[in-house]
């Protein structure tokens, strides 16, 4: 994959439980094993992230393998932090809060991509509207950036389908990314592991880590066609 760094991809949602921490993990892991340099910012007061990766970090024989992160919910200092820590690193991610204050704000000012998980119900995906409003503002005062892409996480086999929610997301002006995450047990399970699904065993972690695998490529393909 020929990928033009530095990116900051921030994973944004103001609706809690959407899979924003989930998401951030695994492609912070998922970009480090191909290689890249990778920073983790957890902008999240719960510090979910952040925990996860230094539990992962610990679990890690060489410090090369190792992941740094950043704890910080400061919105002044987020903005200032994000563009020096994309000085340094190939990839910056950010795992946003579960609210749609300043912090969010400041995430969507400073990324580059913006991924937005949400769960498939219809409740969910209709309070996405808040954030995407917030994209359509940064977008118009930053000329198009972020990037922005929305996908479903945590999909529980036949219930809604993609249809469905394109439907729901009519008039929407973020696309819908065609890979979707499934629920699966093994993704519940991966923090309480310090894990992400690309190192875990097993069927169900082989399927998750090749649906973020084509998650992030498809995402990384909006991105570079602009
Ligand atoms: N695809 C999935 N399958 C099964 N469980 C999942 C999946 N994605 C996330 N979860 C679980 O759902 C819960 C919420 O996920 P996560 O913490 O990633 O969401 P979040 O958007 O970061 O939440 P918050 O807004 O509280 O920070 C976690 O317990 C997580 O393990
Ligand atoms: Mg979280």
């Amino acid at each position: 994959m020929s990928l033009s760094v530095p990116i900051v991809i921030g994973f944004v949602n103001q609706k809690g439980g959407a899979g924003k921490t989930t998401g951030a993990t695994h492609a912070s892991v998922w970009f480090k094993r191909l290689s890249y340099s990778v920073v983790l910012v957890d902008a999240d007061g719960q510090q979910s992230s952040s925990d996860w990766i230094k539990q992962i970090n610990s679990s890690m024989e060489s410090e090369d393998s190792w992941i740094p992160c950043v704890i910080n919910s400061d919105p002044e200092e987020l903005f200032k932090l994000i563009p020096e820590l994309k000085q340094k690193y190939d990839i910056v991610i950010v795992d946003g809060p579960a609210n749609i204050g300043e912090v969010t704000k400041t995430i969507l000012f400073r990324s580059d991509l913006a991924l937005i998980p949400s769960r498939e119900s219809f409740i969910d995906l209709r309070s996405t509207g808040k954030i995407l409003e917030y994209v359509a503002q940064a977008k118009e005062l930053r000329g198009g950036l972020p990037i922005a892409a929305m996908y479903l996480n945590a999909v529980k086999a036949n219930t809604l389908v993609l249809k469905d929610a394109e439907g729901a997301l009519k008039n929407v002006i973020v696309p819908l990314l065609k890979t979707m995450i499934h629920d699966r047990t093994c993704l519940r399970d991966a923090s309480g592991q310090a894990n992400t699904v690309f190192e875990m065993r097993g069927t169900g972690p082989k399927a998750a880590a090749k649906s973020f695998d084509s998650l992030f490529k498809e995402a990384l393909r909006i991105f570079s066609n602009g």
